[in-house]
């Protein structure tokens, strides 16, 4: 199969397109068809870590040095091992590799049924194989940070880096619980999250949104841009302050519930541009400028 594979760590020329082994699911495993992937910020990051770094951080929180980029995935299941309980073979399915040495951007993936760290699901008939891939990441980790952040309606939000993959779904889940959102983004956005439903757009590069006026319940700084003393003159008494520094984790109560909603047409999975497998270098520069719109996807036939 095609996939592609990481050389070394370094800048996006370390990806090469090659010829490699199909894999062979394991008992617990499913070996999936890949037909949409997406190159994330933290694919970015980890092609650019160190060896030196990766091995040991890997070994602290289990993960294995990753040779095969590509964290997300939609695709088709076309095996299954032995003790597979709840899959079979043509079963159209999304999720995350995260953890595994082997990702997503190749031609065939094999993911475990059921992982402590990455997330399997059947993908719902309302979303294409492309919004199935582009949505895990920026909705797990949009959920999860504001449901920590007690997130409730009325609740006036701000959120820093509105138009990115974490951001787009943290304006539009925080709408959806009834706050009142404010985005900040650069000026060629703000028409975007409006349409996502935030009452009000600042552009980071013409106002310091640290400066006010603020009274703000809730910050969410999805850019790992601020932190929370620069913010504390912006917020209300007894304001909360999140953002994407926190560790997270991947649960699938979090994936259920942005995918009921953009199943059901009320949440939109913003894809920026799409590349083919073999332009997934050329996605990765785009990715680590850090102004996508949304989700850059890996489209596979
Ligand atoms: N904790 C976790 O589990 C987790 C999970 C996913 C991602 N992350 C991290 O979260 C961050 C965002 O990820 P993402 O995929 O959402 O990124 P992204 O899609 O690249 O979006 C970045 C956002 O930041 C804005 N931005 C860029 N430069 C800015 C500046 N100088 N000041 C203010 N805003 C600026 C961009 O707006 P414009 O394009 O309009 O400039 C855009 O809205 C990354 O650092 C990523 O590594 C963490």
């Amino acid at each position: 199969m095609k996939a592609i594979f990481v050389k070394k760590a370094g800048g996006p020329e370390v990806l090469e397109c090659r010829e490699v082994e199909q894999p062979t699911p394991g008992d617990q495993e499913l070996l999936v068809r890949v037909r949409a992937a997406t190159v994330t910020r933290g694919d970015v990051a980890l092609r650019s870590m160190p060896r030196a770094i990766l091995v040991p951080v890997g070994l602290l929180f289990g993960f294995k040095p990753m040779e095969i980029p590509g964290v997300e995935f939609a695709g088709e299941v076309v095996a299954v091992g032995g003790k597979v309980g709840r899959y079979q073979v043509g079963d159209l399915v999304f999720g995350t590799t995260t953890g595994l040495a082997r990702g997503a951007n190749a031609e065939y993936v094999c993911v475990p049924e059921t992982s402590r760290l990455g997330v399997l699901a059947k993908k719902p008939e309302g979303l294409s194989f492309a919004e199935a891939a582009a949505l895990p990441v920026g909705a797990m980790t949009a959920r999860f940070l504001l449901v920590r952040a007690g997130l409730k309606s009325g609740d006036r939000v701000l959120v820093h880096g509105a138009s990115g993959s974490v951001g787009a779904c943290a304006v539009q889940l925080a709408v959806l619980a009834g706050a009142e959102v404010t985005g900040v983004c650069s000026a060629g956005n703000t028409a975007l999250v409006r349409s996502l439903g935030a009452s009000r757009v600042i552009d980071y590069a013409t106002e310091d949104v640290t400066a006010g006026p603020g009274g703000f319940d809730l910050v969410f700084d999805a850019a790992g841009k601020l932190s929370r003393r620069r913010c504390r003159a912006i917020m209300a008494p007894g304001g909360r302050y999140t953002g994407v520094r926190s560790p997270t984790s991947e649960r699938l109560e979090d994936l259920a519930f942005v995918t009921d909603l953009a199943a059901a047409g009320k949440f939109k999975v913003l894809i920026d541009r799409s590349f083919p497998l073999t332009e997934v270098a050329e996605a990765h520069r785009y990715v680590e400028a850090g102004h996508k719109r949304g989700n850059v996807g890996i489209l596979l036939d």
